[in-house]
């Protein structure tokens, strides 16, 4: 492939009634650079600019809470009060100034929330990635977290984003609710397939009554557990036809929960012998090489059930593979999340020719800092790695860093 192949990841792509510049969207993935009001820093309006100037063609937010028990970490954000709505807006404005677009990923933590003392989930399952043990939520409490989905969505749109994207997988609450381990509820939120698919359209509702027909809703959906007796693809793939059929205009499939925290964000993938070398990954050099790009069968799959824009997300490492999952029609869009904390500019790169693998040697130093320290690549440096490295025998990190 050279620059003037015309490659089609670099044409404009759709979801509802958005146009981006190209097929390249910068996954949801944790700033932790909010302050303690939930209001974004000035880190943060800056990460997303740059990531947009670095030719992203639409940003997704890492997941913002929807409501107080909800938060993952103190650093996450949430959409409350005008004050949030007018801070947002400066994100979005400073995106747009780029000539990129922006949806906000919007969900609650369940019984992955660290912030809550009394924390809530469709059922009293401990979870044990977590050591949480949360508390099933009253029927009240289940209607006014449906609500504040809505709401949340009603304040992205009048914060002038181009969407609102919905975190429905990993562990959190929405997938917990979708999942027979943790939703054990013998009300009609819970027992059968359907009951268990309740919440997720009531939330779908909730968000669509909120900011009407036209305005781009897109479900970041765990398709299957990775854990055993939990969701399987087929009953993913039902949900996703479920919401298909409501209207939702973008679909991304990923994992629902997980025996890891890492199990949607696979390590190693796609690294080479020689990139294991040049990024002091020794003990990679002679180990067998990871699949990249672990949620095409998935994805495949999901493309075949559905008729909005799918998103492919997980592992994605090389522009080829990349291209041809939007050439061969697996999906209408890449989703990356760590190649872009490595490489924010790595999009304009590929404008100008870049081609083969991408930098990110998919170590997850990033995820072990996630809720603690802002988001950055550890590996650019000596430095930063020493001060992972600190971090991980002292529990913080040295004095000046
Ligand atoms: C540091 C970090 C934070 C993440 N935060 C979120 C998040 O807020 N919301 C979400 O849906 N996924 C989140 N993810 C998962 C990514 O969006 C993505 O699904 C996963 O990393 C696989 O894509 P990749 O191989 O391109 O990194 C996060 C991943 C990482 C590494
Ligand atoms: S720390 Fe850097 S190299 Fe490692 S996964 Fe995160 S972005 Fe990739």
């Amino acid at each position: 492939m050279t620059a003037d192949d015309g490659l089609r990841l670099l044409t404009p792509g759709q979801i509802g009634r958005v146009q981006t510049r190209n097929r390249f969207i910068r996954s949801a993935t944790y700033e932790t650079l909010a302050d303690e009001r939930g209001l974004p820093t000035a880190g943060y309006l800056e990460l997303h600019r740059r990531l947009a100037a670095g030719g992203v063609g639409l940003n997704f937010t890492g997941f913002v809470s929807v409501h107080p028990s909800g938060k993952y970490t103190p650093s996450m954000p949430n959409f409350e009060t005008d004050e949030h709505v007018e801070a947002f807006a400066r994100v979005a404005d400073a995106v747009h100034a780029e000539g990129g677009k922006m949806f906000v990923e919007i969900a609650h933590a369940g019984s992955q929330a660290k912030v809550a003392e009394n924390i809530v989930a469709p059922s009293a399952v401990p979870n044990p990635a977590f050591g949480h043990n949360p508390r099933a939520a009253e029927e009240e409490e289940v209607v006014e977290l449906v609500d504040a989905f809505g709401r949340t969505a009603g304040l992205v749109k009048e914060a002038g984003f181009d969407g609102v994207h919905v975190h429905a997988g990993h562990g959190y609450l929405v997938s917990e609710f979708l999942s027979p381990i943790t939703n054990l509820r013998e009300d009609r939120w819970g027992g059968s397939p359907e009951n268990r698919l309740r919440f997720t359209l009531e939330v779908y509702r909730a968000m669509r009554a909120a900011v009407g027909p036209d305005f781009p809703i897109g479900w970041k959906l765990g398709l299957q557990d990775f854990v055993e007796g939990g969701l399987e693809l087929e009953e993913g793939l039902a949900a996703a036809e479920a919401l298909d059929r409501e209207g939702v205009d973008a679909l991304e499939g990923t994992a629902g929960l997980m025996s890891r925290k890492a199990e949607s964000a696979l390590q190693y993938a796609g690294v080479t012998r020689r990139r294991a070398l040049s990024d002091k990954l020794l003990h990679r050099v002679f180990a067998e090489e990871q699949p990249e790009a672990y949620f095409v069968p998935s994805t495949r799959r999901l493309r075949e059930r559905v008729g909005c824009t799918v998103i492919c997300v997980g592992g994605l490492r090389r522009i080829e593979t990349m291209e041809a999952v939007i050439e061969e029609g697996t999906a209408d869009f890449v989703s990356l999340a760590r190649p872009l904390i490595r490489e924010p500019e790595l999009v304009r790169d590929v404008e100008h020719g870049r081609r083969g693998i991408v930098a990110c040697t998919s170590c997850n130093i990033c995820l072990m800092h996630d809720g603690v320290h802002p988001l950055q690549c550890w590996r650019t440096s000596n430095r930063k790695l020493f001060e992972h490295a600190w971090y991980r025998v002292t529990g913080k990190l040295s004095d000046g860093y």
